[in-house]
């Protein structure tokens, strides 16, 4: 049974992008939020970025058109009752995520996947929260979804054969390319990326180097196409915290213990992009660096 129809837990950042590349790949979606303005905001965000495709030449108007009519908005899991998939998309927090599966999980089809995009929490523990731990798994989506290659796979402890095969079509469909992962503490990506923005901060922390310099070196000097700091911002501080958190304890390593001074920007609500300050000042007309 191919997978057709889709559901999407959370209209923020990743699940509009993923709404995006779902749709624009001729799959209808269904995208659920707390709030239906969040929902249009996504709608809107979507619109943007699929203007900036037509403009490049990868799709044309026709097909952003259709792309924008496939995604509808979700009022209730009780839209999500003919989902062939479910990827939750919600904030990172594992009790938030333990809630919605719950609450979910008795409008779905016996056969319908669940998948989870967290970026760091365990596939296996997620699982235990819904009825179908061998129906479930992770699908870590790269930022920005429409632009980022990647999609990480991972099994839980339960997940089966079927499960496996049908999403990774599912994947391929998409034109992304996957890379699967053990079920460990922020799988591949994260577990290598995250210790570096960490290291950044760090070096921003102790005093080696301004944010300026410090991405001016990662992004001159190993031809990464954002710097370290800029990367934190645009994946937000409280995400870059929390997956070091998942890491520290998952791990038990003191090499992974978070920045006191990423705490500290969180803990001012200077989270990033999507507070408009972080590492850098967006208010403005350019980024203007914080430190
Ligand atoms: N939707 C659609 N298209 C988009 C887009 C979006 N949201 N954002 C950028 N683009 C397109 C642009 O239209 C442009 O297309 P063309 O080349 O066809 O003109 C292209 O992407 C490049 O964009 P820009 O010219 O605006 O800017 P750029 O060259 O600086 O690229 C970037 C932007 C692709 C984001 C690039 O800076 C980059 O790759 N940054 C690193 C991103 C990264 O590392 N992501 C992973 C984060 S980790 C993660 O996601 C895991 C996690 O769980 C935390």
């Amino acid at each position: 049974m191919p997978i057709k129809k889709i559901g999407i837990v959370g209209a923020g950042q990743m699940g509009s992008g993923i709404a995006h590349v779902v749709a624009l790949s001729g799959f209808d979606v269904a995208v659920n939020d707390l709030e239906r303005d969040r929902f249009d905001k996504a709608l809107s965000s979507i619109d943007k970025n699929l203007t900036r495709q037509v403009a490049s030449g990868k799709i044309d108007e026709e097909e952003k058109k259709r792309t924008l009519a496939r995604i509808k908005f979700a009022e209730s899991f009780a839209d999500f009752a003919d989902a062939d998939l479910v990827v939750e998309a919600a904030t990172e927090e594992e009790t938030v995520k333990r809630k919605i599966f719950v609450a979910l999980c008795p409008y779905l089809k016996p056969d319908a996947i669940v998948s989870t995009n967290t970026s760091s929490i365990s596939i296996t523990r997620l699982a235990a929260a819904t009825d179908r731990p061998e129906h479930f798994i992770g699908l870590h989506f790269m930022n920005p979804a429409p632009v980022m290659e990647l999609v990480e796979m991972i099994r839980g402890i339960a997940t089966d054969d079927v499960t496996f095969a049908r999403t990774r079509e599912f994947v391929d469909a998409l034109g992304k390319t996957v890379a699967v992962s053990e079920d460990f503490p922020a799988f591949m990506v994260n577990r290598i990326l995250l210790p570096m923005i960490n290291e950044a901060v760090y070096t921003l922390y102790e005093g080696v180097g301004s944010v300026d310099a410090i991405d001016t070196a990662m992004r001159l000097g190993a031809h990464h196409p954002m710097g370290p700091l800029q990367l934190a911002d645009f994946i937000g501080l409280d995400t870059c915290l929390s997956i070091m958190q998942v890491l520290y304890e998952g791990l038990a390593d003191s090499k992974y213990r978070p920045c006191p001074l990423l705490v500290k920007y969180v803990e001012a609500g200077w989270l990033g992009r999507k507070t408009h300050r972080g590492f850098y000042d967006y208010r403005g007309d350019t980024p203007m660096p914080t430190r």
